[in-house]
């Protein structure tokens, strides 16, 4: 029996908010730009570790995977990277996939417009003609807060990700490495009150920056930065962490320390930005982990690395428990998949029975 005039009528407002639901661009209340790690506070943290964990365990079975996939397949992405990238790129690549979102890219400079001269700005403009996100990586720093500040002056602005600009910062590594702390410390009461190491190129590396500022939101922490003087953190950095007392040390000297850390989160040398073979005075030897330094490690400490590495963590550790750093890989994965749910506001949809 076709339905009532009247009743065709009182369906159409919800379906008119569903479509709107489903077709405007996410509130900006919520999240929408990524670009820098200042402005994350604890309970979004939070809310994105649960969801990362919930993500996670749904993709878990067919059913779950396949409820993931359907959440987002209206949206597209851009991934533009035109800076070197494996992890942030698959991760990301991948994440959009897992939420069945289709994607576009770029990676090498010399196929898009910019070769003829086109602005960098008419180039993110005309990205976001043609998609619902624009994630970003760059070899100069601020080129994401760029793009955000364009969008926030168009028509039609999307969100966009910072997944690294230059030696600056590299936000969503961050969060999957809060997320791999907060994981890993679980049996411990998580984050607060922990004795966190920085090691390597801390100068010029923009991971252990980024990370340095989320510190902020958890209690009690105190950082050690172990690096040659040469690669030691900026002062832009530590002034952050003085502003937020944010308690750190400083050492050359690694062993002195390991006792003394929870978890201990090792970089490698950037030598990309090396202007006169500045890394190859680093005897890093002293800047390594491997059989002897793991003695000196608490039994139930961590070791981090953001990777690629190089010879700072011999491989021969990657069977030791406390070797995090191909699940922290991994992590990256789940933590770009909670990141996008939030953008677009899709947590809600997200059910599975409480943690
Ligand atoms: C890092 C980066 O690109 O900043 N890698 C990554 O994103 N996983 C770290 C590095 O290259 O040393």
């Amino acid at each position: 029996m076709p339905a009532a005039p009247t009743d065709r009528h009182e369906v159409t407002p919800i379906a008119t908010e569903r479509l709107s639901e489903t077709l405007v661009m996410p509130a900006r209340s919520s999240l929408f730009h990524v670009i820098d790690p200042r402005v994350f506070e604890r309970s979004l943290l939070d809310e994105l570790c649960d969801l990362a964990t919930r993500v996670r365990l749904l993709a878990k079975t067919d059913a779950g995977a396949r409820t993931l996939h359907d959440l987002l397949p209206t949206r597209r992405a851009m991934l533009y990277f035109t800076q070197p990238s494996t992890r942030t790129f698959l991760s990301f690549s991948n994440a959009c996939h897992i939420l069945g979102m289709r994607t576009s890219e770029i990676r090498d400079p010399s196929t898009s417009s910019e070769v003829k001269g086109e602005s960098f700005e008419d180039s993110i403009r005309t990205f976001s003609s043609y998609v619902d996100v624009i994630v970003m990586r760059t070899k100069e720093s601020g080129r994401a807060a760029q793009a955000a500040k364009l969008m926030n002056t168009i028509p039609r602005p999307v969100p966009v990700i910072n997944a690294g600009s230059g030696s600056d910062q590299h936000p969503t590594q961050a969060l999957l490495d809060i997320y791999t702390l907060d994981r890993s410390f679980e049996p411990q009461g998580g984050i607060d009150g922990k004795v966190i190491g920085m090691m390597g190129d801390l100068k010029r590396g923009r991971t252990v920056r980024s990370l340095c500022y989320l510190m902020k939101n958890y209690k009690g922490v105190k950082l050690v930065f172990i690096a040659p003087d040469q690669f030691a953190m900026e002062p832009d950095v530590k002034a952050y962490l003085d502003q937020h007392r944010i308690p750190y040390t400083e050492t050359t000297d690694l062993a002195s320390v390991l006792p003394s850390l929870d978890a201990v989160y090792v970089t490698r040398m950037q030598t990309e930005w090396d202007t006169a073979g500045e890394s190859r005075a680093v005897d890093l030897t002293r800047f390594s982990i491997g059989e002897r330094e793991l003695k000196l490690l608490k039994r139930d400490a961590i070791v981090m690395h953001p990777l690629p590495r190089g010879p700072e963590i011999d491989p021969v550790i990657d069977q030791d428990p406390r070797a995090m750093y191909w699940r922290q890989e991994r992590n990256g994965m789940w933590m770009r998949v909670a990141v996008l749910i939030k953008i677009f506001g899709a947590e809600p949809r997200i059910t599975l029975p409480d943690l």
